[in-house]
């Protein structure tokens, strides 16, 4: 106060003079040590969201903006950085010698529900979901907090950091430190440490044409949070939508590893296909999505139907180039759905077609009990590409079919359909590599789904393979193909087989 007054500046807010408005105002001198007593209230009083500033348009920096800022930095050549910035990708990943790698992560953000300790949950499980999705172990976590000091009551700080310890000890995570800063907008996250095995991290790249695409929580935390503040749902809306921002991915994380998942990322603020264009854009794959199979939380249909949608939804599809996406069957309230922000989302998962079942099974036997397959690779496409179509398309409910028809059937068979491969093939990686090149070679392209199936059961009749006759006639018909077809497909598979290959087809015929 005395250095104040001899300066003629407040010494903690040089841009005023001494004595400063707070003094005069209320009566608060900082410089001499003194504080706004806010008092210890109860923290469940305190209503986090109504701090927050923007929150229609969640704390995201547009990614324009940040391509902006981050376009004239130096460029990087450091040998031990295995996924760096550059890379848009969930973390970081360090080559730092030994036998495993470092995934390095940091995520804060403000309050999208009142309850502190709740804030904190979301916060941690957030935070560590960049891990997951990068097929990682969190191993240690650092906390971040802005918090209004002189403006809420520090046992809401104190619940804020509890409810992040919890979830971190949930997840087995130490916190080892971290930082705070007085903000007049509370804030909370974490910087989390991973480890995975050498190599062995999953990236927002590398799907394959034959791939599910797995989603593990449901959509629209975004749409009902918005809802909620305009008004347009209760309080009861947004307990469903707050569970599940505060569930942890790990099993989700965990067991898409052991199911051989080929590309990851979690959903957040970016949306659900604001964060899958990256993956089909690096991968150069195209992707059929079914808006119906796609789980959403109970309100957001209804709320996205009246236009109830948050800024963010624009600023997310302005970031997607127009020409990666078919959505011509959606109405606006289903593609704001699909560019609705996410806090906390589950994650999309790229998988081997035949693994997709078990990995579903296993979630839902752990608790993720939302989690769906919502679409299907059709097939390579340089830059990518997203159809969304109300229903599942053919050629997805076509591969499903055969996939269990394939796996039903055990019988030994010559023919290259999958089933024979396993038991010939002993090296359980050539095995897999076999299955993919199947997938893909099954997987509509050029020819149509009906065209495959003919050429398949022509080569089945040639290669006498029975199982596969019929798998392949029956898929060519649901297909479209007309008994005529048929016929005329196996006659060039009987004269290329010539007499057993006819016989062959004259018992199936009749049986
Ligand atoms: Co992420
Ligand atoms: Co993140």
């Amino acid at each position: 106060m005395r250095r104040s007054m001899a300066l003629g500046h407040c010494i903690c807010d040089p841009r005023q003079a001494c004595p400063c408005d707070e003094l005069k105002t209320v009566g608060v001198c900082h410089c001499a040590g003194e504080t706004r007593s806010v008092p210890d209230a109860d923290a469940a009083a305190v209503k986090l969201t109504e701090y927050v500033r923007n929150p229609g348009c969640a704390s995201k920096i547009s990614k324009g903006i940040l391509q902006q800022a981050l376009g004239g930095l130096p460029e990087m050549n450091d040998p031990r950085v295995l996924v760096g910035a550059t890379c848009g990708d969930d973390a970081g990943v360090m080559d730092l010698g030994g036998t495993g790698n470092t995934i390095l992560t940091v995520d804060v953000f403000s309050p999208v529900v009142d309850d502190p300790y709740l804030f904190g949950q979301i916060a941690a499980a957030n935070s560590l979901s960049d891990i997951y999705a990068m097929g990682g172990t969190p191993q240690a976590a650092l906390s971040i907090i802005g918090f209004p000091v002189d403006r809420l009551p520090v046992a809401a700080m104190r619940e804020i950091l509890r409810g992040g310890a919890d979830k971190m000890k949930e997840a087995g995570v130490p916190i080892i430190g971290g930082h705070s800063i007085n903000d007049p907008e509370p804030k909370c996250g974490f910087a989390v440490l991973g480890t995975c095995p050498r190599g062995a991290f999953v990236r927002n790249a590398g799907a394959r044409v034959g791939d599910v695409v797995v989603l593990t929580k449901p959509l629209g935390s975004g749409i009902v949070a918005f809802g909620r503040q305009i008004g347009r749902v209760g309080e009861e809306a947004v307990g469903e939508v707050a569970a599940s921002m505060a569930a942890l991915n790990k099993v989700a994380g965990e067991r898409m590893i052991e199911h051989g998942v080929h590309a990851a990322t979690d959903v957040t603020g970016f949306s659900l296909l604001g964060h899958m264009a990256e993956i089909v854009k690096n991968s150069d794959v195209a992707v059929d999505l079914a808006f119906d199979d796609i789980p959403l939380f109970t309100h957001v249909a209804e709320l996205a139907a009246g236009e109830v949608l948050p800024g963010a939804v624009e600023r997310n599809r302005e970031s997607v180039a127009e020409d990666l996406l078919d959505l011509t069957e959606l109405t606006v309230g289903q593609q704001g759905i699909l560019f609705g922000p996410e806090t906390s989302g589950g994650i999309v998962a790229f998988m081997p077609a035949d693994q997709s079942e078990a990995f579903l099974r296993e979630l839902h036997e752990r608790g993720v009990k939302q989690a769906r397959t919502i679409g299907v690779v059709t097939g390579r496409a340089p830059g990518g590409q997203i159809r969304v179509t109300k229903v599942m398309a053919q050629s997805k409910e076509f591969a499903m079919e055969e996939t269990k028809a394939t796996t039903a059937d055990t019988g030994s068979c010559c023919c290259s359909n999958g089933h024979a491969a396993e038991s010939a093939l002993p090296a359980a990686a050539s095995a897999e590599a076999f299955k993919t090149y199947m997938a893909t070679v099954n997987a509509p392209g050029v020819l149509g789904v009906k065209q495959k199936k003919m050429i398949l059961m022509a080569l089945s009749i040639a290669g006498r393979c029975e199982p596969c006759v019929k798998i392949n006639a029956k898929a060519a018909r649901d297909a479209g193909a007309t008994e005529a077809e048929i016929a005329e497909a196996a006659d060039l598979g009987i004269a290329f087989g010539g007499a057993p290959a006819a016989m062959l087809y004259n018992t199936i015929r009749k049986g």
